[in-house]
């Protein structure tokens, strides 16, 4: 099984840092392979807690080679503060690689992002205000810039000159927001980041994925965010602009899905969201605060709170049947150690039917009703415990439950936020 994928099952934030830097050790390459530093992926070793934005998480080990894949968009002053905050805890960030084809954010997509929320008030999306969604549009509309473009001075500024007008345009004209951006300046900026990167940046990123594929080498395809985020089978227009679901592996790092042999789907014992939109578990009241705090659910990136809810099996099935799931890693178990009861959604009813598939048109999914199945919590501390077979009863059945929701086998379980916290089954 040389090649694997993990993916968020729910709506990003399901902890797939911890899982991806225990897998990466058997790793020969860890690709990225979408979305930007909207991410936070918090990886904890000893004392040390480390957010990951751009990187991928294979990074701690020297012998893994990690890459930022083609359909990552980068901000390159964010990974450079990335790399040097690594070096500066003293790793060596030399097995690092940035896709040439990779896409590049700048100044006026952040902008434009601030701008757009402002405007959308009510409908606002609750974006991470990165730039994410700009710079794929560009991307799309074929007026992106790559890394490439950077080493190629009369394209570069060219592409940005263009670029610069149009979004200048909008920003002034429309979103009133009496901005100034200077070609110039901008160009001195990236240049300066161009030497800085150049050593990481290889053309056709594909290739030295297939190379690894083609000797049998270990990968790992490592996705951001979650499927409930996903462009296509998210729940639009409440998600990011990326593919962060199974398939969207193979085109953000440029292989085909043959070489696949495990998606591995990260799944929180509960259920948490941030930004706006339809989020049909969500638990209002002390509880749903109580899991927050216990579970530290504050975002990685933007440190807003997360919105807490019970585990949806609606979602899980959903999530299952567009990733192709063959392995599921539970994380945060112990978050749930204390409740005396424990609700998991089995179905939504919908105008008084009963439905088991996710309604992917949001309308449909704000008059969906949560119909639970209540079982009894374990009330016993799990956070020390190494095996399955020493896990309470309870909470076995609890993992048993999930795994029928989804249709998968459980091969982790995580118990807490430090590497040695899991348990392999
Ligand atoms: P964007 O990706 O910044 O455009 O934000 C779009 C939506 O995705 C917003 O609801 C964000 O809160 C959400 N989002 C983006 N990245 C993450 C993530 O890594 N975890 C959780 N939510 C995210």
């Amino acid at each position: 099984m040389p090649v694997s994928v993990i993916v968020g099952t729910q709506w990003g934030d399901e902890g797939k840092g911890k899982i991806t830097d225990l897998l990466s050790r058997d790793m020969d390459m860890v690709v990225r392979y979408q979305g930007g530093n909207n991410a936070g992926h918090t990886v904890v070793i000893k004392d040390a807690t480390f957010k990951l934005h751009l990187i991928p998480s294979g990074i701690f080990y020297n012998n893994v080679m990690c890459v930022i894949g083609n359909g990552v968009v980068v901000d390159l002053g964010v990974l450079i503060q990335e790399i040097e905050t690594l070096k500066a805890k003293g790793f060596a960030v030399e097995n690092l690689r940035i896709s040439s084809q990779a896409h590049i954010i700048f100044p006026y997509h952040r902008l434009m992002d601030k701008a757009q929320e402002k405007k959308l008030e009510a409908g606002r999306i609750g974006t991470t205000s990165r730039g994410i969604g700009p710079c794929y549009v560009d991307k799309y509309n074929r007026r992106g810039i790559r890394v490439s473009d950077l080493y190629n001075e009369k394209i570069f500024r060219e592409k940005l000159a263009w670029n610069v007008i149009e979004k200048l345009f909008m920003l002034n004209k429309f979103y009133n927001m009496k901005t100034e951006l200077s070609v110039d300046e901008i160009i001195n900026e990236y240049s300066g980041y161009a030497v800085a990167l150049k050593k990481y940046v290889v053309d056709e990123s594909s290739t030295l994925v297939d190379e690894a594929v083609a000797k049998n080498k270990n990968v790992l395809l490592e996705g951001a965010q979650g499927t409930m985020l996903d462009v296509d089978h998210g729940t639009y227009p409440f998600v990011t602009s990326s593919n962060p679901t199974a398939g969207g592996a193979c085109v953000g790092s440029g292989i085909g899905p043959k070489a696949i042999g495990a998606v591995i789907g990260v799944v929180k014992a509960y259920v948490t969201r941030v930004g706006s939109g339809p989020f049909p578990t969500e638990i209002p009241g002390k509880v749903g605060e109580d899991l927050r705090e216990k579970g530290g659910e504050y975002g990685a990136t933007t440190g807003r709170p997360r919105r807490c809810g019970w585990f949806d099996g609606v979602v899980m099935r959903h999530a299952s049947k567009v990733n192709g799931l063959t392995h599921l890693a539970v994380t945060k178990l112990d978050v749930l150690d204390d409740q005396e009861k424990i609700q998991v959604c089995v179905a939504y009813e919908y105008k008084g039917k009963r439905i088991n598939d996710f309604p992917t048109d949001i309308h449909r999914l704000a008059e969906c009703k949560p119909i639970y199945e209540e079982v009894p919590g374990w009330q016993q501390d799990t956070t020390k415990i190494k095996e399955y077979a020493d896990l309470p009863q309870k909470a076995k059945e609890y993992l048993e439950k999930l795994a029928g929701l989804a249709n998968a086998k459980i091969s982790l379980v995580s118990v807490g936020a430090e590497r040695g916290q899991i348990i392999r089954i």
